[in-house]
């Protein structure tokens, strides 16, 4: 309790160690305390992110009751040591057991607001959750520079429990707290401090900020600020909580929480501040208890999860990418300049003829214009970025370059031909990196002198914006570039799943039964709109149709082709013609303002098309297909089962490391909805015996595009799920 060392974390000077709390029981190692001229400091040690764990609460409400007794002490300051504040409740606990007799976030909460003494929250790093609301019913809030804010509860598919939905609104008024609770997103120090959430921004130390201030308050002898005696920020603006659920619909469409986020923050202003509590409390164990919430945690962790390599240690040597070159300046190649530029990383775009760099440049200038004209980036974001980024039509210019990204053509003559001349250029333990999406990493990087250095980055278009970062290990691929790889997603803002290399490696081979399923769906009867629908009444972001549209009709075409005459499929498989055919239409998608719908000049929403859907049923009548009425549910079965089965053989084949690295694949990559966990959760929520009763039959009416997986038989078999199965 007394060691002065703890300072070290925090920064704190002037300690005494001298002083005798020896009333304070060893009840945590969690939490230590020191005496510094009056002021306790109660300063929270539960690395890494000092989540409210069992024990937390204990300690901080020992140090208050044995501080509220002695009258050497007048106030106190709880902090964090090492990197953060408190991030919030610890996630892992939720729904376990608490040992008999531990306390509760509650009973912190309650303590803290009744304690006598005054109480300041000394904040650093980030106040979350759990966290932040105990910051609330601390009397005053000091953050010191860089810290961060947040109710992020919403993200897992609960709300504010612990009296954030009651606190925040009397602190700062319904609206801006309605809407920090309904997004959950962090706010920084600068916006706190106006938005009245800290009382005080200060530099330096958090400790030294939060004893100078819990002196003054001392000093001062400062009736004690309770928020919840707080009534003067409670009035409701005009249609607050209709606009609110009205925007709810559209971005939390299928969500349960953000709803019961906005019924929480609606009983703070309707009802008595104990009466809110008991609502809040009620709907955070609805919230708690509900398979959105159970999805929405295990797809925290396996985001986490997946930066773990079992086989690259994490004392693994990692190279810093401090300049980057990204060959070929398409839509690709120029997202992912987007991309280092974004994170201050210079980059230089290199492209063969002038024509083709100018307008890959002036595609990126005009996508940051398109930002900054919609109010979503400043101006000096845009020069920012822009001043990152060159560009050339000299090779030789990627030779200072930490990581070379090559995004040409999916040829692969062209690109063993670029890897040998990158060989001879790159500088020695540059990361050597193709984008390629559907070749053969080993064999590109056979072409080069160093294929250790070689490693797939496969982006998701577009580049820029989409989180999901494939990086794909080949066999010689070393440890160093594997980590280097892996930790450029951390500034890049994406998320990196390690994969092996196979045919479309995790995400777009399994795509591809859901898509041939989407497509046999509208020779059996279905039009686009009907398997969109269904796609996104499951909570995909949008359906395949509309999803193909986006990306380009034309694109797959292109592959199709030089595929069939490189590597045809086999000549009995079941395969339709319908991309081909709307394709030969010029239908290349929304660009054409024409594929599986029409689209108004400007206007990005697919309206049917009654031309598609003459096509789609001369197309079943010549191939002596009788059409069927077919629902919802046979749409939803036929289109994920196929993922479900693919990704249980990417496991079996060492293809993808753990489950939830798929799950973070098609949430990221491919807008399945994170409120049920990704494909692999999912099956394991439906049941595997179910899922592969589901297979077995639809083998038997439809041959052996359904054989069920290896794997998923055996884990049926055994009664396991798929989230028994360890990394590796
Ligand atoms: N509980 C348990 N573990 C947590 C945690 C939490 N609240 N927050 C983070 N961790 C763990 C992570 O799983 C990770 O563990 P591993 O190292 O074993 O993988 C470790 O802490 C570090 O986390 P990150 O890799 O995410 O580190 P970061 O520096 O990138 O981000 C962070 C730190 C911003 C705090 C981020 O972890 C985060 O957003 N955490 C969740 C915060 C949150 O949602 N808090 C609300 C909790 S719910 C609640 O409080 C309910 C309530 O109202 C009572």
């Amino acid at each position: 309790m007394r060691s002065p060392d703890c300072l070290a974390a925090t920064g704190a000077t002037k300690v005494r160690a001298d002083f005798p709390l020896t009333r304070v029981p060893p009840m945590s190692s969690l939490v230590r305390t020191v005496l510094q001229d009056g002021i306790v400091l109660i300063i929270v040690e539960n690395p890494p992110v000092n989540a409210l764990s069992v024990g937390v609460p204990d300690g901080i409400m020992a140090a208050l009751a044995e501080g509220a007794a002695d009258p050497q002490v007048g106030g106190f300051v709880l902090l964090g040591g090492g990197r953060t504040f408190i991030a919030g409740a610890d996630i892992r606990e939720f729904g376990k057991p608490r040992p008999p007799g531990a306390k509760t976030i509650f009973d912190l909460i309650a303590a803290l607001e009744a304690s006598p003494k005054p109480v300041v929250a000394a904040i650093h790093g980030t106040a979350l959750g759990g966290g932040l609301e105990v910051a609330l019913a601390c009397h005053w809030r000091v953050g010191v520079k860089g810290s961060q804010y947040g109710l992020p509860e919403v993200k897992l598919g609960i709300l504010p429990g612990a009296g954030g939905t009651q606190r925040l609104p009397r602190l700062i008024g319904l609206e801006p707290a309605a809407r920090l609770i309904v997004s959950g997103e962090f706010v920084p120090a600068e916006k706190a401090l106006a938005l009245g959430i800290v009382d005080q921004l200060a530099e330096g130390e958090p400790a030294d900020a939060g004893a100078a201030f819990a002196r003054q308050v001392v000093a001062e002898d400062r009736p004690l600020r309770r928020i919840r005696d707080m009534a003067d920020k409670l009035a409701v603006p005009d249609g607050l909580f209709e606009e609110l659920r009205r925007s709810i619909a559209r971005s939390g469409r299928g969500q349960v929480a953000p709803w019961r986020c906005i019924d929480c923050v609606e009983a703070a202003a309707t009802l008595p501040f104990d009466q809110g509590l008991r609502r809040e409390r009620e709907l955070f164990e609805e919230c708690l208890a509900s398979p959105q919430s159970k999805a929405l945690r295990h797809f925290f962790f396996a985001e986490r999860e997946a930066a773990k390599i079992p086989d690259v240690p994490k004392d693994t040597p990692v190279t810093p990418v401090r300049k980057a070159a990204v060959i070929g300046a398409g839509t690709m190649g120029g997202g992912i300049a987007m991309s280092f530029a974004n994170a201050g990383i210079p980059v230089t775009l290199v492209e063969t003829a002038a024509e083709a760099l100018d307008r890959g440049i002036g595609t990126i200038r005009a996508n940051y214009a398109r930002t900054v004209a919609s109010g979503r980036l400043p101006q000096a974001a845009m020069d920012r970025a822009m001043a990152q980024l060159s560009g050339t039509l000299d090779l030789a210019a990627i030779a200072d370059a930490d990581i070379v990204v090559e995004a040409v053509f999916e040829d692969m003559a062209v690109k063993k031909d670029l890897f040998r001349r990158i060989d001879g250029i790159a500088k020695a333990g540059a990361m050597l990196a193709t984008n390629t999406s559907t070749l053969d990493v080993d064999e590109i990087a056979a072409a080069t002198g160093r294929p250790e250095k070689v490693i797939g980055t496969h982006f998701f278009s577009p580049a820029n914006v989409m989180k999901l970062l494939e990086v794909v290990r080949g066999a010689k691929t070393d440890r160093p570039t594997i980590a280097s790889t892996m930790a450029l997603a951390r500034p890049l803002k994406k998320v990196a799943v390690l994969v092996g290399v196979c045919d479309g490696f995790v995400g777009n081979r399994m795509l591809a039964g859901y898509m041939q399923q989407a497509l046999f769906l509208l020779e059996e009867g279905a039009l686009p709109q009907d398997v969109d629908r269904a796609i996104q009444d499951f909570g995909f972001a949008m359906g395949p149709f509309a999803m193909m549209d986006l990306a380009g009709n034309d694109v797959e075409w292109r592959i199709r082709k030089h595929r069939e005459k490189t590597n045809p499929p086999p000549s009995n498989r079941r395969r339709s013609r319908l991309p081909d055919l709307i394709c030969e239409q010029g239908r290349f998608g929304q660009k054409t303002r024409a594929g599986w719908y029409r689209y108004e000049p400007g206007d990005r929403t697919p309206h049917p098309d009654p031309a598609i859907e003459a096509l789609i049923v001369e197309n079943s009548r010549a191939d002596g297909i009788v059409r069927r009425e077919i629902g919802a549910a046979e749409i939803v079965q036929r289109c994920l089962l196929p993922l479900i089965n693919e990704g249980a053989k990417i496991l079996d084949e060492g293809l993808a490391l753990r489950p939830g690295d798929i799950d973070v694949i098609w949430v990221y990559g491919y807008g399945f909805p994170a409120y049920k966990g990704g494909p692999m959760f999912h099956a394991d929520q439906l049941g595997l015996p179910e899922v592969l009763a589901q297979l077995l039959r639809l083998e038997g009416e439809q041959g052996s595009f359904w054989t069920p997986s290896p794997l998923l038989v055996r884990l049926a078999e055994a009664g396991r799920g798929f989230s028994s199965l360890k990394a590796g």
